[in-house]
């Protein structure tokens, strides 16, 4: 059984006209242990279903689902209690910008502890020292003086790497991370996802990690997710979909990424010609076919993902 099972949900946000459906019927899971990544353009719903999940949608947001499971229990139908129970608790989730997840009036030491007593209880000084010993694991040097600063205090890397720690505290099962590292610099992007990664095996989290970027895919997913226009268009074991991909949109994809060897140093990179539709709740089909040159008339009606286990929504056979 998967840790997390997500299945036909969608989300719409807004009313009438401007209804927007920025997810459309998105199914994928992570196992135990497993490391998946969701990866699509912008605006394609990558956040919007993370926060789905979380139940963290903004208001006015629509969320339905055909099976929505952790750990084999129906959260969709859970109270805001139980579910903030659950949050921060056997799933914790990471941002892509710390400063919006710290509260800069507050030092890092009672931030990271309040984490820890709000949902297990114990005594502050205890989870003081839990808080100390996971800034330690996080590569933090000096646990002990971090813990009397404020946010602002860190430099970026170092204040994802207090995120992570913080995400930690009560050792969840499930890490939920939406673009961890697009705010920090390249070298510093690097060593944040070695430690992810490296967490991840270390404890056994199934880790859902959402990025644009192909190459962090590469070096750390075990299964992927292609997002589309709101749509799960493709699901694999990350060997198979870089090896073969079987949607006309995963393979533009891959087709635009950098390879030394086969594209010569300053040529332009590949891109996909086109824009993204406009997502009204009355849209069906394909969401790639204003895009794609193999695009016929069955495009327009609603495709199925088939191809198991490389799954992919497609009418063209791959
Ligand atoms: N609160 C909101 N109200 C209305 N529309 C929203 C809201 N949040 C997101 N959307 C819309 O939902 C769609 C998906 O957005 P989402 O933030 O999930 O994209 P994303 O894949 O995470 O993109 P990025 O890579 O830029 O983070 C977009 O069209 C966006 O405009
Ligand atoms: S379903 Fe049609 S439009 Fe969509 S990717 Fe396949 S061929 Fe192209
Ligand atoms: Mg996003």
């Amino acid at each position: 059984m998967s840790l997390l099972e997500i299945e036909g949900l969608e989300v719409t946000f807004g009313q009438g006209e401007g209804r927007v459906a920025a997810v459309r019927g998105a199914s994928f899971s992570v196992a135990r242990g497993e490391t998946h990544c969701i990866v699509g353009e912008s605006g394609c719903g990558k956040s919007v279903t993370s926060l789905a999940i979380m139940g963290l949608l903004a208001r006015g947001a629509t969320r339905q689902a055909k099976r929505m499971e952790f750990d084999g229990r129906d959260i969709s139908r859970l109270t805001e209690r139980e579910m903030s129970r659950l949050r921060g608790h056997r799933i914790a989730m990471i941002f892509q910008e710390p400063m919006t997840s710290l509260n800069p009036a507050y030092t890092i030491g009672s931030q990271m502890a309040e984490v820890r007593t709000r949902h297990l209880g114990g005594t502050k000084q205890a989870a003081l020292d839990r808080a100390a010993e996971l800034l330690g694991r996080v590569g933090i040097t000096a646990p002990g003086m971090r813990l009397g600063q404020f946010p602002h205090q860190l430099s970026g890397g170092l204040r994802q790497r207090v995120m992570i720690a913080m995400a930690l505290m009560n050792d969840p099962e499930l890490l939920i991370a939406d673009e961890p590292t697009t705010a920090l610099d390249v070298t510093i992007q690097a060593q944040i996802l070695r430690l992810l990664a490296q967490l991840q095996a270390e404890l056994g989290l199934g880790l859902l990690l959402i990025t644009h970027d192909l190459g962090v895919v590469a070096r750390v997913a075990h299964r992927v997710s292609v997002m589309y226009a709101g749509e799960v268009v493709e699901n694999a074991a990350t060997a198979d979909l870089f090896a073969a991909p079987r949607h006309p949109y995963t393979r533009g994809l891959l087709e635009c990424l950098p390879i030394p060897g086969k594209v010569a140093p300053g040529a332009p990179l590949g891109s996909i010609p086109g824009m993204v539709p406009k997502l009204t709740p009355g849209f069906t089909g394909c969401g790639f076919r204003s895009r794609c040159s193999l695009a016929r008339a069955e495009c327009a009606a609603p495709v199925a993902l088939r191809g198991a286990p490389h799954l992919y929504r497609c009418v063209v056979d791959a």
